[in-house]
């Protein structure tokens, strides 16, 4: 099991460098949640085409749909954890729920096949993941603010904290995808699937395992105050327990309907969207300078989508072709499909630090980019890691494979437009949003991964199958044929979008200086 770091100074000064050891609970618990997400994904679109039989193009769908709805329900979860749960009941419960969603997978997966023959697996395959979106709701946006909230407003160590607390993400990350790839994505052996969503399902009871010992003697703010109790005089709290299976209904509802029938997400995000809008811009007690933070936030986070929806074809299009169109082999040993997805996590862990360092450096020099530029500068990353795979797959002749020199390097370069972009977001985030709109505007951030990811489904659907008999896949009247023709759409869209944001950032810049913004975050 993860140990906790041993603390040393005295955790509770503010002017002290080491951390409050609550951050290295955090840490922890997030770092076996991360296991268990990202091990599952990084073996789901492998398991709907080879132990599902579902075509290329459902399963990037049906992908797409999970991991947006993953980052819906945040918005459900951050407001019940606000007034009626808090943050630990909600950790507590959205872990045990995860858990229960992977150990039903892993029952999914035991009785596999097509949906004709083996339809109680497939009603048990939305079930576990319609459960372990309900759990995310509640986990995610949660372990997220509590790093925060165990450090004083303006302490100077929050950024470093949030810098550490991704560290844990992506070790997380690393783990479970290793494990998961090694024992699930087994070429000629889908019914080794289900180890994995085991694998997983025992990582998430550990997290909350974890959570459990160390919360009450770990988690308190600078002062010594408890955090993340429940809000004092909540009445409802065993109510909402009630509402669990309505809420998973619907989500199972949503789930199917849009992977079966027709786009149902898409016009939800869209609502929610202009929902939250305009709650916030019809609030009369807000300042010229918070309007035009707020605005920041929406104007980034529209960006944001253009960059995860490329980002995130790690598990989906990017996976079919480390499995059907490139060479796996090194040292005689062919490596799974799957374990690709790794680089990205071994890059950002290495790639933290020294990107604080090239920042902090650039900062003495007074030349450190503001955080819009960072982000275009994120987005013209993303776009490169494109243009080197269409190198690679450059009239591709049928049946020749593709050295995995071109994912090795596309993945360094969207992990550091990830490093550009990421933490940077989200801190940006933290310091614009009027306190009274934190976690709303947070969810802002999340609803454009929700979109993100959902763009990032339908784009990898159009995924060309050199089988398949039917029309070429078209995207805005653009024929795909090939894979180039599939990698150049990214680069087009990214680059676009990086161009856009480059023209405009020094006015973004300018609209975060009216609300006192203050200088750059040094940390990556
Ligand atoms: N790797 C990040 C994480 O899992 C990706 C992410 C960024 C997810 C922003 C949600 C929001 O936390």
């Amino acid at each position: 099991m993860q140990t906790i770091p041993a603390q040393t100074g005295q955790p509770l000064s503010a002017d002290s460098t080491s951390h409050p050891r609550g951050l290295y609970l955090l840490f922890a618990t997030e770092m076996w949640e991360r296991f268990s997400y990202y091990g599952m994904r990084a073996v789901l679109v492998l398991f709907l085409t080879k132990a599902m039989m579902m075509d290329k193009a459902f399963a990037s769908k049906f992908y797409g749909g999970y991991t947006s709805l993953v980052y819906l329900t945040p918005l459900i979860g951050g407001y019940i954890s606000d007034r009626y749960w808090g943050n630990r009941r909600s950790i507590m419960t959205g872990g045990l729920l995860m858990a229960l969603g992977q150990f039903t997978l892993f029952f999914s997966a035991s009785n596999y096949g097509p949906a004709e023959t083996h339809a109680l697996s497939h009603w048990l395959l939305y079930l576990g993941l319609g459960v372990m979106i309900v759990g995310n709701g509640f986990f995610k946006p949660n372990i997220s603010s509590m790093v925060g909230s165990l450090y004083s407003a303006t302490d100077k160590r929050k950024d470093a904290a949030y810098t550490i607390f991704y560290m844990g993400i992506n070790l997380g990350s690393f783990l479970g995808n290793t494990i998961t790839s090694l024992i699930g994505d087994k070429e000629g052996h889908p019914e080794a699937f289900r180890w994995a969503f085991l694998a997983c399902g025992i990582a998430m009871l550990l997290s909350v395992v974890v959570f459990n010992w160390g919360k009450d003697k770990h988690l308190h703010t600078p002062t010594g105050e408890p955090v993340g109790l429940t809000p004092a005089q909540s009445g409802g709290v065993m109510g909402i327990y009630a509402l669990l299976p309505v809420l998973l209904a619907i989500i199972l509802g949503i789930l199917w309907l849009d992977s079966a029938m027709f786009p149902t997400i898409a016009p939800l995000l869209g609502v929610a969207v202009i929902g939250i809008a305009f709650m916030i811009f019809s609030d009369k007690s807000l300042s010229g300078a918070d309007i035009k933070g707020i605005m920041v936030i929406f104007i980034v986070s529209f960006f944001v989508v253009f960059f995860w929806a490329a980002f995130e074809q790690a598990p989906a299009s990017l996976t079919f072709f480390a499995d059907e169109q490139m060479d796996r082999t090194i040292f005689g040993y062919t490596l799974p499909a799957s374990i690709f997805q790794n680089l990205n996590a071994i890059f950002v862990v290495v790639g933290a630090p020294l990107m604080a360092m090239v920042w902090t450096a650039l900062g003495r020099r007074g030349a450190e980019p503001p955080s819009p530029l960072k982000m275009a500068i994120g987005l013209g990353l993303l776009a490169a890691g494109y243009l080197v795979m269409c190198f690679g797959v450059t009239n591709l002749q049928p049946g020749v494979k593709v050295s995995m020199f071109f994912l090795v390097a596309l993945y360094f370069l969207h992990s550091v437009g990830e490093l550009c972009l990421s933490p940077i977001g989200l801190s940006l985030v933290n310091k614009l949003a009027p306190v009274k709109f934190a976690s709303l505007l947070m969810a802002v951030w999340f609803l454009a991964n929700a979109a993100a990811n959902y763009l990032a489904g339908y784009m990898s659907s159009l995924y060309p199958d050199p089988k398949s008999t039917g029309p070429a896949p078209q995207i805005l009247g653009y024929q795909i044929t090939s894979l180039y023709d599939f990698f150049m759409v990214f680069v087009v869209s990214a680059a676009v979008a990086a161009g856009l944001l480059f023209l405009i950032s020094g006015k973004l810049a300018k609209m975060m200086d009216a609300r006192n913004y203050p200088a750059p975050t040094t940390q990556a």
